[in-house]
């Protein structure tokens, strides 16, 4: 009885196991992936398996180690077995087992790389030779969670060797030089790799291991751990101490105890060498281990990687997206045999482009495709260019990258903002600005836009997406977000889509309609599904598109985002049914100005609040736009407006009743503001920033007397602020920076008794301030240059609270002229 647990018992559950697999792989498709992996990690396994029964027979390997090791493989046999019987529309249990199947294996290489090589490593000492080839399997063992998924939910991660390269690596030659030199700067005692999920970064780190010079300098001293979720301190410390076979493991009193060890451990072992610590896959939150960590040694460097920045670290490396030359190369290695292509050329060119540079989508659906007929990648092709997700059959590379939107959860309104990016078109850039007008009426966010900042910032270090400042000079705290704009990678934008398309389409939050010529989603026109409930609606379109969707109802639809790139754009039809509609956002990305060809807006749009344009012609005001009783913001960005607001006949009483807020920006043919505009009572803010051909502001301004921000910023024609200005007592911030024409200011400036902040970097016709900026006592910041800081030090005495602020001119309007690459 004894013989049959301690002997065979073992293997005959392993072949069990692998039979299974066969098995089911022959008889469903629907877990080939997830299948395939489990399959690779037990071929790995195998020897290993094979070894531990001969070990057996000389060193009794107890009964109840045996005994367990069978059983996790009779478990896993079941599970396999179990998920035949799932039905091929149960998409919930699909997902589920998929976990489980994954978590299985995660388990398993837990329990080799833990109990079965502590156990091993304890009995190896007698059978020494024996435990070097094992260790050497066991690499290989640990070096599959880098093609696969991460397996150390567990908290354990094996020992602290350091692990081989993988044996195909592509496209890192040059990012491997920028990090080294970054690590071997001195002074530099923590890098950090920064990457989003499945860009090479462990692979990076191993490579950096491997390098010659690294080697060299290091020598034995590299102690290599992969950190877990919810990383402890004192075991980890622990597996920097299993390194070294010789050494007893001790038990720590606590953390201090443990560090405190661990410096004698290293003088000890090390003595003055340097030492490299890598603390690979650092989740947030942990951080602060990083500073643990750092000992005070000489020579001693730790390297982190993480899919989150730690802006705290002064020293971030950013690992890049493989190019489309390298990107090719690897996809190759995956998909043939050999390396050699066996399908017509363009199917792969296709397949390698919707992989968007990303090595861990390369490796899968290269994987995926590997020895597969032709038909299959048509197939594929098809399938991506008719709006099918790469998650849709790609498990594997869905739940790598989910794990960086799991760990939203609890975090709703971050998810949420996080799935809301995927509304916007690839490639493009999103303004802030746009995402904060969605976000105040969907989430409750301020007006200034600091928490969409706040959010995005947040997003931007957990590598979900790209933040970026176009100025960095004039931050301020009237408006958080009005220079900023957002990129999203290709994949973690399906990712967004793939997750709101969850569920039913009736039932869904946020609805995303992408038209082309390939693909015309029918559920959206089809009866049946009719009301869909969506409060969130985004609908993008290249030139084809089609407005006869008479019969769609989208009544709840709170949030409509309208992209498209054509020269004449009808406004969908459906809208007039859209009675809640409280944001619209209409962007046009063509490359010439669009117009709309049923503006006016249909006039049911009663609710609707904040109304965005960009990229417009708007030959004229209608009527029934001035007459949108609840709107509260209008933006019109890069329109052409021309003498669009001079035709207005309408009377005052009845126009924009509640707006309080003004933006053109940008707008080329914008000469002067109309006096009726000063009739907008309500209004706040106005913001005419790039207003190139203003020349004049009416003399009714003053009538604004709600006036709080008034921004002029690079209008770089305006000859000078009208006297009545004198007339906004509640104005607050005025920004006349790059005002370049503009050469004295109003006498009664000083009778703006409520300023507290006027910009006017680059100022530089301005020769003198009017002496009545004396009675300017509320203000307190001026941002200007050094020529209009002489101005105000004359003035100083008699302003107590005022704070000159000096910047040197930083401006990037590239972004203006061309898409950010
Ligand atoms: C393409 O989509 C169809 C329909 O959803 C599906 O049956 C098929 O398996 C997909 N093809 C591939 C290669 O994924
Ligand atoms: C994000 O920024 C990094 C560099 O910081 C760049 O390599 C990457 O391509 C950018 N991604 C997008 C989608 O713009
Ligand atoms: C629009 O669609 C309806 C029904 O879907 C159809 O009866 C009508 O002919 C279509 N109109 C045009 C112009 O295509
Ligand atoms: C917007 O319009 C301008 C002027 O016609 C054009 O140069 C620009 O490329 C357009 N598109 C975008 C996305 O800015
Ligand atoms: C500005 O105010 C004056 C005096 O109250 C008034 O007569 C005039 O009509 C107002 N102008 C506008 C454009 O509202």
């Amino acid at each position: 009885m004894a013989d049959l647990l301690g002997g065979g018992a073992i293997g005959v559950a392993f072949d069990l196991l692998m039979q299974a697999i066969l098995d089911v792989t022959i008889e469903v498709a629907t877990f080939n992936s997830e299948l395939e992996h489990l399959k690779l990690t037990l071929i790995l396994i195998k020897p290993f398996v094979e070894d531990i029964e001969k070990l057996n027979k000389v060193l009794n390997f107890r009964q109840q180690g045996a005994e367990e090791l069978a059983n996790r493989f009779r478990k896993g046999e079941n599970l396999v077995r179990k998920c035949m019987e799932i039905k091929w529309w149960n998409a919930i249990k699909k997902y589920s087992y998929a976990k489980k199947l994954e978590k299985y294996e995660a388990s398993l290489l837990w329990f080799f790389q833990i109990n079965v090589q502590a156990e091993l490593s304890r009995d190896g000492k007698i059978v020494a030779v024996g435990v070097k080839v094992l260790e050497e399997k066991m690499d290989k063992i640990i070096s599959i969670q880098d093609n696969g998924r991460s397996v150390n939910s567990n908290g354990f991660s094996g020992w602290c060797g350091v692990p081989g390269v993988p044996d195909f690596v592509v496209g890192l030659d040059a990012q491997l030089q920028e990090l080294k030199g970054m690590l071997l700067k001195d002074g530099v005692p923590i890098v950090v790799l920064s990457a989003p999920g499945g860009c090479g970064k462990t692979t990076l780190a191993k490579l950096l291991c491997n390098d010659d010079e690294i080697k060299g300098i290091y020598g034995n001293n590299i102690f290599f751990q992969t950190v877990s979720r919810a990383p402890n301190l004192q075991l980890m410390v622990q597996k920097v101490f299993q390194s070294n076979k010789n050494q007893q493991v001790p038990i720590f009193q606590s953390d201090e105890d443990a560090m405190y060890q661990l410096e004698q451990f290293f003088l000890r072992q090390v003595g003055l060498a340097p030492i490299l610590l890598v603390l690979d896959d650092m989740w947030s939150g942990s951080e602060s281990l990083i500073d643990q960590f750092l000992l005070p040694k000489r020579g001693y460097k730790i390297l982190v990687t993480s899919r989150f920045v730690f802006p705290q670290f002064e020293w971030t490396c950013k690992l890049n997206m493989l190019n489309h030359q390298d990107a090719m190369t690897l996809f190759h290695h995956y998909a043939f045999k050999d390396g050699i292509c066996t399908v017509q050329k363009h199917l792969v060119e296709k397949v390698v482009r919707g992989c968007s540079g990303s090595p861990l989508a390369l490796t899968v659906v290269g994987r995926s495709l590997y020895r597969q007929p032709e038909v299959k990648w048509i197939s594929t092709v098809q399938n991506w260019s008719q709006g099918q997700s790469i998650y849709d059959t790609n498990m594997v590379l869905l739940s790598r990258l989910k794990t960086s939107l799991d760990a939203l959860d609890g975090m709703a309104v971050l998810k949420n903002c996080f799935l809301d990016l995927g509304l916007f078109p690839e490639d493009q850039r999103i303004p802030a600005a746009a995402l904060t007008d969605m976000w105040v009426e969907l989430y409750n966010l301020d007006e200034c836009g600091m928490y969409t900042l706040i959010y995005l910032l947040e997003l931007s270090n957990r590598n979900l997406v790209n933040l970026t400042l176009v100025r960095k000079d004039d931050q301020d705290a009237i408006d958080y977000c009005k220079d900023h704009f957002v990129m999203q990678h290709d994949l973690l934008r399906e990712l967004a889509i793939h997750q709101s398309r969850q569920g039913s389409i009736e039932g869904r939050e946020r609805l995303i309609v992408e038209i082309n010529r390939n693909a015309f989603p029918e559920w959206l026109t089809d009866q049946k599904q009719q009301p869909i409930n969506a409060r969130i609606l985004s609908i993008t379109t290249d030139n084809a598109f089609c407005s006869n969707w008479s019969n769609v109802q989208i009544p709840d639809v709170k949030v409509l985002i309208l992209n498209f790139q054509i020269k004449f754009y009808t406004l969908p039809e459906f809208m007039e049914r859209m009675s809640r509609l409280t944001v619209l956002l209409v962007t046009n990305y063509g490359f010439t100005r669009a117009y709309l060809e049923n503006f006016p807006l249909p006039s049911q749009l009663n609710n609707l609040k904040r109304l965005r344009l960009e990229n417009i012609s708007i030959p004229s005001i209608a009527t029934s736009i001035l007459q949108l009783k609840n709107l509260q913001k209008i933006s019109m960005i890069m329109c052409e407006i021309g003498k669009a607001f001079e035709e207005c006949t309408i009377s005052i009483s009845n126009t924009w009743p509640n707006l309080n807020e003004i933006n053109i920006e940008y707008c080329d043919n914008l000469v002067e503001i109309p006096a009726w505009v000063c009739g907008l009572i309500h209004l706040k803010k106005i913001n005419l920033r790039y207003c190139q051909e203003l020349v004049t502001l009416p003399p009714e301004l003053g009538n604004l007397t709600n006036l709080e921000v008034l921004r002029l910023q690079s209008c770089t024609q305006l000859l000078e602020l009208p006297e009545s200005i004198s007339g906004l007592r509640e104005l607050k911030f005025l920004d006349i920076s790059d005002c370049v024409e503009m050469d004295h200011l109003p006498e009664q400036l000083g009778d703006l008794c409520g300023l507290r902040t006027i910009h006017m970097m680059g100022c530089t016709a301005l020769s003198e301030l009017p002496p009545s900026v004396m009675d300017l006592v509320q203000l307190e910041r001026v941002i200007c240059d050094d020529e209009i800081a002489c101005l105000w030090q004359f003035y100083r005495d008699n302003l107590d609270k005022l704070e000159i602020v000096v910047v040197k001119e930083d401006v990037n309007l590239n972004w203006l002229h061309k898409r950010p690459a």
